[in-house]
C-alpha cells in the first residue's frame, strides 16, 4: 500500500539525525493539532458519534506497547481528571492473553504511532470477536490496520516520524488524548473540563517547548558532563512526574545504551537504592506542587548515597542549584513540556557515545510480530 509523503517532511535538511528535526517539530505539531481540533469559535471538532460512544462508557481502557504506552499512563490522569470516568492503561502485548475482568460498558482506546503493532493489534481483534466493544484508535497513520479495524479513528497529524525513537508521536499522543477528554467532559458537564482552556493551554506548552529546544546547548553540556560515560542512570519521580520518568529512561536506553530505569521516587527506597553509587546520575522530575517536596526529600536520601543528581523542574517549584528549569504551564499539560529535555538528553548522549541515533541496535520502528 501507498502512503503520500511530504517530500519536505521526510527531508533531514541540515539536521544530522532525524531525531533532532522531529524534536524540534513538536510545537508546530501541537500547533497542527489546534489547527485540526479546534473549530474557529473555539469549540471541539470530536465527530458526535465518537462521543456518543464514549458517554456509554463505564470504563475507559487505554492500550499501548512501549512510548505509546507511556503516552497512555499520561492520558489516564487526563481522562479522569476531565471526564470523571475511570481509566485503566494496559500493555498492549500482556493484555492480549490476559482474562481481564472488564467493566459492563467498557471503551478501548487504542494508542499507536504506525498503527501496525502486533501486540495492540492482537488486542483489538480480542476486542471486536470477543468482547465486542466499542473502540477509538488515535494514529500517525490514516488507513493503517489499526486505524480501519477500530470503531472510530482520529489522526495525530505529527507528519512522517522516521527515527525509531519516538518523540513527537509521543508528544503528539498526549496532546490528543487531552482534546478527546476535554471534549468528552464538556458533553458530561464535567466542570474541570468546561474550566479547562486546553487551546489556549497547549499554545503555552508549544510555547515552552519552543523555549526549551532554543536552549538545547545546556542540554547538550549537561549529557557531556553527566552522562557520556555512565553505565547507569536513573530518572525518578512522582505522578506524571514518574509516568515521564518512564519514558525518559526508554530514551536513554533505546539510543544511548545506557542501562536506565524509571522509578516513582517514593518506591527508590524499597531496594532499588541499592543500585545508587559515588556518581550515578538520577535525573529528578519535579512538575507537581503537591508531590515536589517529597521527591526533594527522595533527591536528598539517594544524593546522602553519593549520587549525581540532575533536576528538571518547572519554573513555580524551582530553587536555586536547579538544573534545567522549563517554563510553568497547567499541571495537567507539563508532561509535554518535561519529557523534551529527557529527549535532548538521550540524543547527546547517543551522539557522545558514536552511536546512530537513528537507527539504534537491535530495534524497529514499527514491531509487527508479537
Ligand atoms: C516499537 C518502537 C517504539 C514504539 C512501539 C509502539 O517498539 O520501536 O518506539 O513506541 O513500537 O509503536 P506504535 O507504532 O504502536 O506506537
Amino acid at each position: 500500500f501507498h502512503v503520500d509523503l511530504d517530500p519536505k517532511e521526510t527531508d533531514r535538511g541540515a539536521y544530522p539525525y532525524y531525531m533532532l528535526k522531529e524534536i524540534d517539530e513538536q510545537p508546530a505539531v501541537l500547533h497542527r493539532i489546534q489547527k485540526t481540533y479546534f473549530a474557529e469559535d473555539g469549540s471541539l471538532k470530536i465527530p458526535a458519534d465518537l462521543l456518543a460512544a464514549m458517554q456509554k462508557a463505564d470504563r475507559l481502557y487505554i492500550v499501548g506497547a512501549g512510548t505509546s504506552y507511556h503516552a497512555g499512563l499520561v492520558g489516564k490522569r487526563l481522562f479522569e481528571q476531565l471526564t470523571q470516568i475511570p481509566t485503566e492503561v494496559v500493555l498492549a502485548s500482556e493484555f492480549a492473553y490476559d482474562n481481564p475482568i472488564l467493566s459492563d460498558h467498557p471503551f478501548f482506546i487504542f494508542l499507536t504511532q504506525s498503527g501496525e503493532t502486533a501486540d495492540s493489534r492482537q488486542v483489538l481483534v480480542r476486542v471486536n470477536n470477543e468482547w465486542q466493544a466499542p473502540s477509538l484508535t488515535i494514529t500517525n497513520a490514516e488507513n493503517s490496520t489499526l486505524y480501519r479495524e477500530a470503531t472510530y479513528q482520529l489522526l495525530l497529524n505529527a507528519g512522517p516520524e522516521i527515527a525509531v525513537a519516538s518523540t513527537k508521536a509521543y508528544t503528539a499522543q498526549i496532546a490528543v488524548e487531552a482534546v478527546v477528554a476535554k471534549a468528552l467532559g464538556m458533553a458530561r458537564h464535567i466542570s474541570t473540563a468546561k474550566n479547562f482552556n486546553l487551546n489556549h493551554e497547549l499554545s503555552l506548552a508549544a510555547n515552552a517547548i519552543q523555549a526549551i529546544v532554543d536552549e538545547k546547548q545546556t542540554i547538550k553540556e549537561i549529557a557531556h558532563h553527566n552522562l557520556a560515560k555512565t553505565r547507569n542512570a536513573f530518572y525518578i519521580g512522582r505522578g506524571v512526574d514518574y509516568f515521564v520518568a518512564l519514558e525518559a529512561a526508554l530514551k536513554l536506553k533505546e539510543i544511548s545504551y545506557i542501562h536506565a530505569e524509571g522509578f516513582a521516587s517514593g518506591e527508590l527506597k524499597h531496594g532499588t537504592i541499592a543500585l545508587i553509587e559515588d556518581k550515578t546520575p538520577v535525573i529528578a522530575i519535579l512538575t507537581q506542587e503537591r508531590t515536589a517536596s517529597h521527591t526533594r526529600s527522595n533527591i536528598q536520601e539517594v544524593k546522602s548515597r553519593g549520587a549525581q543528581v540532575l533536576t528538571i523542574v518547572s519554573e513555580n517549584l524551582a530553587k536555586p542549584g536547579d538544573d534545567i528549569v522549563i517554563p510553568t504551564i497547567s499541571e495537567l499539560l507539563l508532561p509535554l513540556v518535561s519529557v523534551v529535555p529527557a529527549q535532548l538528553l538521550a540524543y547527546y548522549a547517543s551522539l557522545e557515545r558514536g552511536y546512530n541515533v537513528d537507527q539504534p541496535r537491535n530495534l524497529a520502528k514499527s514491531v509487527t510480530v508479537e
